[in-house]
């Protein structure tokens, strides 16, 4: 039996800061942000967009009638969640729709629980095969006003419907993890921006890829030729390259190195124009990948760089399943030129609206454009979201 992704969707904000103007507004050189980080635009939320919203939008857009009525656990991946004891996953199943049997929970381990999110689906899978487990990684990543990480937000859902016999990719056993205690970027639950030591983690992310892929390479008896393309964490694109630079041993032969970088240069497509979305943007660089890349093909080995600061990492591998295009949206540049450009200004005002209660733990929020689902009000401090599956 093969376990793996059978359905893969994503959604963003309907709001876009261009990474241009937000070079001028900081007295920065563009080239520094489009080479530098290699960001072209971020996705900026408004207040009535959280990771609820966008998790139910980016499971909508790929789920039917009989996915909802067999799907037997969700499982949302976060560091931006709503509430420090509900799980997101609940709201989730309600607004989708899930059938009551099912199990809902919510997943942290900073950018990279949607990956143990997957690991779990993968385990309840190989013990009830006809099990259907919604993975979605969600995340807002808000860092302060001017401070080093400003240039590489963003906000986005990846939702994954994990099954056997599944048509886009099935995982192999291959697994390898990698956990350090270290302070390279953390909120501590007063603060709602991140603490961030900037060069101290992309020297981490850096160094748990070498040695976790040199321990990978000794137990799988394998090295980088045998892979078709390599996804990673995308905090921002140029790390991820420097990443791939790391890794690419210099023996192998030029037609690897070329197929690795020609994929590579696909998988960061999207992420270039939405900004890091934490847990899910190694899984937007797959679906990048996937939907921009005209050389792979069914069979194709796949591997993955999972990194989440504090700092667990994983290295894992998955195969391309015959047909997999067929369960791929191959417009999604078009969607993404569609959101509204906004200006500086205009991006401080919405990010950083606070929301403000009433006695009573009430507030009704402006309409801004969202997805399908949105964030209505707040009602006795309880999230009232609005919007059904179409
Ligand atoms: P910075 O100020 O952009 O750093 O901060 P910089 O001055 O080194 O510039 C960046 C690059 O732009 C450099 O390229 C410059 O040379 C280049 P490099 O030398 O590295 O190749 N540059 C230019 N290029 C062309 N034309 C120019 C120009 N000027 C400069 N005119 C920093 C970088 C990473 C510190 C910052 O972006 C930051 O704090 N980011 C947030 C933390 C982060 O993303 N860390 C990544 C690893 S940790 C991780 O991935 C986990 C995370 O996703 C969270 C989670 O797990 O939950 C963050």
């Amino acid at each position: 039996m093969t376990i793996g992704i059978d359905k893969i969707g994503f959604a963003t904000s309907q709001y876009v800061l261009q990474m241009k103007d937000l070079a001028q507004a900081r007295n920065q050189e563009p080239e520094k942000f489009s080479q530098g980080l290699m960001l072209d635009a971020l996705s900026i939320t408004p207040v009535t967009d959280d990771i609820i919203s966008l998790a139910t939008d980016a499971a909508a857009s790929i789920l039917d009638q009989e996915d909802l009525a067999t799907i037997d656990m969700v499982i949302l991946a976060t560091e931006s969640s709503v509430d420090q004891s509900k799980a997101g996953a609940v709201y989730v199943h309600q607004l989708l729709g899930i059938q009551p049997f099912a199990r809902a929970i919510e997943m942290k381990e900073a950018c990279y629980a949607a990956t143990a999110g997957l690991d779990y689906a993968k385990l309840h899978i190989e013990k009830h095969p006809k099990s259907r487990v919604l993975v979605i990684a969600s995340d807002i990543a808000k860092y302060g006003i001017n401070s080093s990480g400003e240039p590489t937000q963003g906000a986005g859902a990846v939702a994954m419907l994990v099954t056997a016999e599944p048509r886009i990719l099935s995982f192999n056993d291959d697994n390898l993890a990698q956990t350090r205690d270290i302070y390279d970027f953390w909120r501590p639950n007063y603060s709602s921006t991140p603490f961030v030591d900037g060069m101290f983690s992309t020297k981490q992310y850096l160094d748990c890829l070498k040695t976790t892929w040199s321990e990978y390479q000794k137990r799988q008896e394998t090295d980088l030729s045998s892979f078709d393309a390599f996804c990673f964490h995308l905090p921002f694109p140029k790390l991820a390259l420097k990443g791939l630079n790391k890794i690419m041993d210099k023996s192998l032969e030029d037609s690897v190195k070329t197929r690795l970088q020609d994929n590579f240069d696909h998988s960061i497509q999207y992420s270039r124009l939405v900004g890091n979305i934490y847990t899910g943007s190694l899984y937007l660089g797959l679906l990048s990948l996937l939907e921009n890349s005209t050389t792979l093909k069914a069979g194709d080995k796949i591997g993955f760089f999972s990194y989440g600061s504090g700092a667990v990492c994983e290295i894992f591998s998955a195969n391309l399943v015959e047909g997999y295009e067929k369960m791929l949206h191959k417009d999604r540049l078009d969607d993404l030129n569609q959101r509204q450009v906004i200006s500086v200004e205009q991006y401080e005002q919405l990010f950083y609206e606070d929301i403000t209660l009433d006695d009573e733990g009430n507030t009704d929020f402006n309409s801004y454009q969202t997805g399908a689902f949105y964030l209505e009000s707040i009602q006795g401090h309880k999230r009232i979201y609005k919007g059904k599956m179409k």
